[in-house]
């Protein structure tokens, strides 16, 4: 089989971003815009994979360190042309053809690339352009062709003429080339345009001029938007959440309605979950099977099996067990575990807590830096007084614990297994096995008193 190496292009700086990010970091249903490249050459099997970086080289780099490609630096970007060009000495031995991609491009398909692909080799091409026709063109180099079809020459908008413009088949910045003749004709290219920049596409007249065999590939819109400006990002953010959405379902998964489930590319959900309206599901999150999630937010965080999350939570870093109800409105802080068949009510904020099997915090409470054992049942507005103003501490509290409503447990403190607090008490030291803990003041009645008072100061 042919060998082929891929150029992936992100080195601008993407000016009509308008962002101190770089424009290929950019996320993506969570995932920078340039790893969905970068997987795209994976995917395709090509082994010689280069990324040309310059703005914010560092991190970019970083990212493609990461990912396993290769990074060539362009200092200062002066186009896609010299940024190409970088790649000379990388590929100085290499003799097959190269796929270059724009970095900014991230919808692309691999069917789309290997037809592409199938096609150049087919018709023994030297030069192939993927090209779009599209209603709106604004922003894209038009494909100029000759009268008798036969491809011409690319013009930027920035450089064509009102006539140019009109044209609706646009370049789509995806081109395979044999290697020397692509490095042949860089060298030939001249910053002579609107944008004094070396265009990569000036390649494609260059090889009309030599009679190069060059051939242009029409695609569909869909996967070729270029993402330039933040409406670009949104409408690509749109594309690939239905993918990731249409792939959950073809699993299993219900969503009550897909346009407002917002699921990123790296969670995982098991089948017979059902997504409510308004439920995002972001980083590393996994949920489990027959789950019900209602509107809420799940962060970095695994859902056991039918768990149930109500409306309105915010879940973060945290690791929910199987038939776990948490809400409405919970907010599940990091660190905090919630063992299986345990309840977390509404208004209720755990924070770096085990909460063990079958216990229930039900209402309105703060249980923070604690360890609550198995069937504990802590009581409205509870609150673990975790923190002095300088440091926090822990409150443990065992198995078959009961917890009166309004509770404080000034930490650190224990409170043994099988052990009663009353209501109103505020827990200032450990509390042995099976005791009653009661700290309030003696409730006195005066009886009459209303009336008497009422007496004395007659209502006006
Ligand atoms: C480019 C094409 C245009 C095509 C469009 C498709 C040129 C001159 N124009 O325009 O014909 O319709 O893509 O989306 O090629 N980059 C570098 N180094 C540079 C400049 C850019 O690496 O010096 C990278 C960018 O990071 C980006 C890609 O090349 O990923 C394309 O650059 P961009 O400025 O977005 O080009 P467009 O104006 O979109
Ligand atoms: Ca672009």
């Amino acid at each position: 089989m042919t060998e082929y190496a891929a150029i992936i292009l992100a080195a601008g700086q993407g000016t009509r971003m308008k962002s101190r990010l770089a424009k290929v970091l950019h996320p993506l249903a969570g995932v920078p815009m340039l790893s969905y490249v970068i997987d795209l050459v994976q995917a395709l099997q090509i082994e010689k994979n280069i990324v040309i970086v310059g703005h914010q080289a560092e991190a970019v780099s970083a990212l493609v360190s990461e990912k396993g490609a290769v990074a060539l630096l362009q200092n200062p970007p002066k186009g896609t042309g010299h940024a190409v060009l970088q790649a000379k000495e990388a590929l100085k031995h290499f003799q097959g053809p190269v796929l270059i991609l724009n970095g900014d491009t991230p919808l692309l398909r691999k069917e789309t690339i290997e037809q592409f692909v199938a096609q150049y080799q087919r018709e023994g091409a030297a030069l192939a352009l993927l090209t779009v026709s599209l209603d709106n063109p604004r922003g894209y180099g038009r494909v100029i062709r000759k009268m008798a079809g036969a491809i011409s020459h690319i013009v930027e908008e920035k450089d064509a003429s009102p006539e140019e413009r009109l044209i609706s088949e646009v370049n789509t910045g995806v081109y395979l080339c044999d290697a020397a003749f692509l490095f042949k004709a860089l060298a030939r290219i001249q910053p002579n345009n609107q944008q004094n920049e070396y265009y990569l596409t000036d390649i494609i007249g260059i090889a009309v001029s030599e009679g190069v065999h060059l051939i242009g590939i029409e695609t569909r819109p869909e996967e070729v938007i270029g993402v330039n400006s933040r409406a670009d990002l949104a409408k690509a953010e749109a594309v690939i959440r239905d993918r990731i959405n249409q792939q959950w379902m073809a699993e299993g998964v219900a969503m009550i309605d897909p346009s407002q489930v917002y699921i990123e590319a790296k969670v995982t959900i098991g089948r017979d979950t059902v997504l409510y309206p308004g439920v995002v599901l972001e980083g590393e999150t996994h949920i489990g099977e027959g789950v019900t999630v209602h509107p809420a937010r799940i962060r970095d965080s695994r859902i056991g099996d039918e768990a149930l999350i109500k409306d309105y939570c915010l879940i973060d870093s945290a690791e929910i067990a199987s038939q776990v109800s948490i809400g409405p409105f919970a907010h599940i802080r990091p660190g905090s575990v919630i063992q299986k068949s345990a309840k977390v009510g509404n208004f209720v904020e755990v924070k770096k807590s085990v909460l063990g099997e079958g216990s229930k915090v039900s209402h309105l409470s703060y249980i923070g830096d604690a360890h609550v054992g198995k069937n504990v049942n802590i009581g409205a507005g509870t609150i673990t007084c975790n923190y002095d103003g300088k440091n926090k501490f822990q409150t443990t509290i065992e198995d078959d614990v009961f917890i009166g409503s309004d509770t404080q447990l000034v930490a650190p403190v224990r409170v043994g297994k099988g052990a009663l607090i009353a209501a109103g008490t505020t827990v200032t030291r450990d509390v042995p096995p099976d005791a009653l803990a009661l700290s309030r003041v003696k409730q006195e009645n005066k009886a009459d008193w209303v009336k008497k008072r009422n007496r004395l100061e007659p209502k006006k």
